[in-house]
C-alpha cells in the first residue's frame, strides 16, 4: 500500500490554488513527519524548478560544520572509522531543508508559510496511522543497530512505533510550529539552534549556532542542455547526478552514430550502457566535487566532442578493463523524491535525503527530528569508497562550510519550452541509473508513465569491478549471456521512481510499483 499522506497534502495545496513550489514545500514537511526514513528537517536536497518558463535550481544540500577536517574521520593509522561518518552526532552535516523551503517561498509561493506547514504539524501533533512497511523498517533498524553495537537514541523516539496504531510526534510538532512562525531563523537561530548544539556538545558532535547562523541555501544556475530534441533541465554540481545523467544519455547518443541502437533491455544495451556508467563513474570520482571550493570542468565534461571521444572505444562485445578496487559495506540507500506539475504548466522535480535510512540515527533532544549522515557522502580518504562504494578523489575532501557531493538528480525535461517529463528517485548512487532509465523509457523508447516508472533497472559503476545490478524481472537469457561475457550480477531491487509525462495524450503520473509512493492527476488520466 502507498502512503498518500505528502501526495493528498501536496493535492490539497493546489486545490486551494496554490503552485507547484507551494505543494513542494508542504510535501516536504509532510514526508519530514510520515517518512521518517528519509523525509526531513534535519537533512538537505535539491529543487528544480520551472516557473513561467524560467529554470531555476535550489541547493539546499548540507555543508560540513566550521570545525571539519579533512581527515576527521582517519585513525591514527590513516585507516577510515567507517561508522563515524554513518552514525552519531558526527555523522552530520549542517541541514538545509528548512532553508531551501523558506527560500523557495519567498521567490515562489502565493499561500501563506504558515497554511504550507500546517499539514506536517497536524500529522505530528494528532498522529497517523503508522503503515506496516514504516513499523517494520523501524523494528530492523533497531535490531540491526544493536546487533552491531551502534549507539544511537534512534529507540527512544521511534521504539514504540507499531503498526496500524497512531504515531504522535510533540516534539517534532513544537518544532515545526517554531518555523512556522519564525520561518528561517526558527530553525537557524533561537532556540532550535540551541537545541542542536547543545545536542551536538553532550554527543560527540561539531554543528554549532554559528554554523547554523552562517548556513544559506543557494540559488544555482541548473545544468540545461540538449539530449535528441529535448533540453534538459537538472542538477548541477554538487550534485554528480546531472553531469552524469547528460553524459550517460548523450554518450549512447554518440554511440548510435557509429553503431546500430541496441533494443531496449536486451544484453547489447545492458552491455553498451555499463560501458557508458563506467566512463560516467570515472570522471565522478575524479572531477565533481562542491563548485564553491573545486574548479568543475562542466562545460568540458558535457560537450559533444567528449560525448563522441569517451564512446568511441566502446567495444560493442566485450568488457574493457578496469582496475580491480572493492566497494564498502552495502546496505539500504535511501532518499525521497517527489515530481509535481500544476495547472499552469510549472514543474518541482525534488529530491531530498538524510542520506541513509534514518540518518546518523541521531534525534535531536527536544526537537524531535533526525539528523542525517551526510557526511559519509565526502570521500573521507581520497580513493576509498563510501557506503555506496563510490569513490571520490581531492574534489570531494571534506573542508570546513563544502557541500558533499551528491548523486541526487532532480530533472525536468522540456520539449519546445514546454514540461514533457518530471522525474527523480531515491537510491545514492544508483540514482543516476534510474533517472537516466526512466529518462531513455519514457522519451527514446516512448513507453507511458507506468512502463517507464516500472521497466527493470540496471546500474554499473564503475565499482565492484564488472558488475551490473538488475532488478528482478530481466529475462533469464539476457542475464545469462551477460554472465558470459563475464559479468557479475547483483540481484538486488533500487531506486523508487516517480515521474510526470506529458504528451499529446495529455499529462500522466506513476510511482513505482515496489516503492510506497503515490501518483494523483487531477482533470486527467492517471495510468
Ligand atoms: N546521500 C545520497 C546522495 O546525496 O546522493
Amino acid at each position: 500500500m502507498p502512503d498518500t499522506f505528502s501526495a493528498q497534502a501536496a493535492m490539497a495545496v493546489l486545490d486551494d490554488g496554490g503552485n507547484a513550489v507551494d505543494a513542494a514545500i508542504t510535501a516536504q514537511f509532510v514526508l519530514a513527519v510520515t517518512l521518517p526514513e528519509a523525509g526531513n528537517i534535519g537533512g538537505g536536497g535539491f529543487m528544480t524548478i520551472v516557473k513561467d518558463g524560467e529554470q531555476r535550481f535550489l541547493d539546499y544540500r548540507e555543508e560540513a560544520p566550521g570545525a571539519a577536517h579533512r581527515d576527521m574521520y582517519l585513525d591514527d593509522e590513516g585507516k577510515v572509522k567507517t561508522r563515524e561518518p554513518l552514525f552519531g552526532a558526527k555523522a552530520s552535516g549542517v541541514p538545509g531543508t528548512v532553508a531551501g523551503m523558506w527560500k523557495a517561498h519567498q521567490a515562489y509561493g502565493t499561500l501563506p508559510w504558515a497554511r504550507l506547514l500546517a499539514p506536517a504539524i497536524a500529522l505530528a501533533e494528532d498522529g497517523f496511522v503508522v503503515p506496516a512497511h514504516l513499523a517494520d523498517r523501524v523494528a530492523k533498524y533497531i535490531k540491526r543497530t544493536s546487533q552491531r553495537g551502534i549507539e544511537t537514541n534512534f529507540a527512544d523516539h521511534f521504539g514504540d512505533i507499531e503498526s496500524n496504531q497512531r504515531f504522535v510526534q510533540p516534539e517534532l510538532a513544537a518544532t515545526l510550529r517554531h518555523i512556522q512562525q519564525h520561518g528561517h531563523d526558527g530553525f537557524y537561530a533561537g532556540k532550535v539552534a540551541s537545541q542542536i548544539e547543545d545536542f551536538m556538545e553532550d554527543n560527540g558532535g561539531l554543528i554549532t549556532t554559528d554554523d547554523l547562523a552562517a548556513y544559506q541555501a543557494k540559488w544555482r544556475q541548473p545544468l540545461s542542455l540538449s539530449w535528441r530534441d529535448f533540453t534538459l533541465v537538472t542538477a548541477p554540481p554538487p550534485s554528480s547526478g546531472g553531469v552524469a545523467v547528460a553524459q550517460w544519455l548523450n554518450m549512447l547518443e554518440a554511440y548510435a552514430t557509429t553503431h546500430t541502437m541496441p533494443a531496449h533491455n536486451s544484453p547489447d544495451y545492458l552491455h553498451v550502457m555499463s560501458e557508458i556508467g563506467k566512463r560516467v563513474f570515472a570522471d565522478r570520482a575524479e572531477y565533481l566535487g562542491d563548485p564553491d571550493f573545486v574548479d568543475v570542468p562542466v562545460a568540458a565534461l558535457t560537450d559533444p566532442a567528449y560525448f563522441a571521444r569517451r564512446a568511441s572505444d566502446i567495444n560493442p562485445t566485450a568488457i574493457s578493463p578496469s582496475k580491480p578496487v572493492e566497494p564498502g559495506l552495502i546496505e539500504s540507500e535511501d532518499t525521497t523524491h517527489f515530481s509535481i506539475v500544476d495547472k499552469h504548466g510549472n514543474a518541482v522535480s525534488n529530491t531530498t535525503t538524510l542520506n541513509l535510512s534514518f540518518g546518523s540515527g541521531m534525534v535531536v533532544a527536544g526537537a524531535g527530528f533526525l539528523l542525517n549522515d551526510e557526511m559519509d557522502d565526502f570521500s573521507a580518504k581520497p580513493g576509498v569508497p563510501n557506503f555506496f562504494g563510490a569513490i571520490g578523489g581531492e574534489a570531494n575532501a571534506i573542508a570546513p562550510g563544502k557541500r558533499m557531493l551528491s548523486s541526487m538528480t532532480p530533472t525536468i525535461v522540456l520539449r519546445d519550452n514546454e514540461v514533457a517529463l518530471v522525474t527523480g528517485s531515491p537510491g545514492g548512487t544508483t540514482i543516476i541509473s534510474s533517472v537516466t532509465q526512466t529518462i531513455l523509457n519514457a522519451l527514446a523508447f516512448e513507453q507511458n508513465a507506468t512502463m517507464s516508472a516500472n521497466a527493470p533497472r540496471f546500474h554499473h559503476q564503475l565499482w565492484p569491478k564488472d558488475t551490473i545490478r538488475v532488478h528482478p524481472g530481466f529475462d533469464t537469457g539476457t542475464l545469462k549471456h551477460l554472465e558470459q561475457m563475464g559479468y557479475t550480477l547483483d540481484r538486488r531491487r533500487f531506486g523508487d521512481v516517480q515521474l510526470i509525462k506529458q504528451d499529446s495524450t495529455g499529462l500522466s503520473a506513476a510511482s513505482e510499483q515496489s516503492g510506497r509512493g503515490e501518483a494523483m492527476v487531477r482533470d486527467a488520466h492517471t495510468d
